[in-house]
């Protein structure tokens, strides 16, 4: 890849619980990760939220809280991130399956949230969302249309469509680097970017994670270790000399 080409090159980032572990926040499907304590038919589906509403709201309030704690701070792997964005001539997107806002607080502008944001709320009555920062109470009135029976956390569920998917397909099938970071690669659709986009773009693909996820054999190179270690320097690489 030349220099001169770099303003028309678009890199999509893709990133999941990984990324945040070092922050202090738990990924989903390590020994110790959050489905080995709750389990997601309860808290993560339509029809466990209608079973025990209470149970999910508290699911949620919980991680909003944690958030919110003073040592929950954006690491060296999101601020690398940040700093791609900043200096690559082209566009940069961070597609992320988090709902936590670490990528924001790194500095990371154009970051699309396909499983949603936990600091907002969505009334399924009238649709409005919310930014919300404390607890969402089961019978919590909807500050628009006043219902009581359709707050909800801004998430999306097992079962329900992540948002913004023409999108992000679009952007997927024009990009020139696919990169994927701290993700397992359990979960469709992301799982199937990777293949997407050897598919329908010519882009180098290549995987940041802790170990080989379930795609690993899909993507044309990989970098193994720590988000904090490996998304810095792989960052630090593209910036000097392309990939
Ligand atoms: N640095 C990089 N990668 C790490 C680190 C780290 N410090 N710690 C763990 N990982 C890797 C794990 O090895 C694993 O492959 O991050 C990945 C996390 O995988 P999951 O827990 O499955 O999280 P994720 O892929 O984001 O889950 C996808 O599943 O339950 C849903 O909606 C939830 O968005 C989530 C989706």
């Amino acid at each position: 890849m030349s220099n001169t080409d770099r303003s028309k090159q678009s890199i999509v980032i893709l990133t999941g619980a990984g990324i945040s572990k070092e922050s202090g926040l738990d990924t989903f499907r390590d020994a110790d990760g959050i489905w080995s304590k709750v389990r997601l038919e309860d808290v993560a589906t339509p029809e466990g939220f209608e079973r025990n509403p209470r149970m999910v709201q508290d699911f949620y309030n919980s991680r909003r809280h944690q958030l919110a704690e003073s040592d929950i701070l954006p690491n060296a792997g999101h601020e690398a991130l940040a700093r791609l964005e900043k200096e690559w001539p082209g566009d940069v997107l961070i597609v992320t399956q988090n709902i936590d806002n670490l990528h924001e607080r790194a500095g990371s502008r154009n970051v699309l949230h396909m499983h949603g944001e936990l600091l907002k709320v969505r009334c399924g009555r009238c649709s409005n969302q919310f930014q919300w920062v404390t607890d969402l109470h089961v019978e919590e009135a909807c500050p628009a249309c006043g219902e009581t029976d359709g707050m909800r956390p801004h998430v999306v569920w097992f079962g329900e469509m992540p948002l913004e998917m023409d999108r992000i397909y679009a952007t997927l099938e024009r990009c020139a680097l696919f990169m994927s970071i701290g993700t397992s690669g359990n979960v469709y659709p992301a799982a199937g970017f990777v293949s997407h986009v050897r598919q329908c773009a010519d882009a180098h693909t290549i995987e940041l994670n802790l170990e080989p996820s379930e795609g690993a054999t899909f993507f044309a190179q990989a970098l193994y270790g720590p988000a904090t270690e490996v998304v810095p320097t792989y960052v630090e690489k593209i910036l000097d000399a392309g990939w």
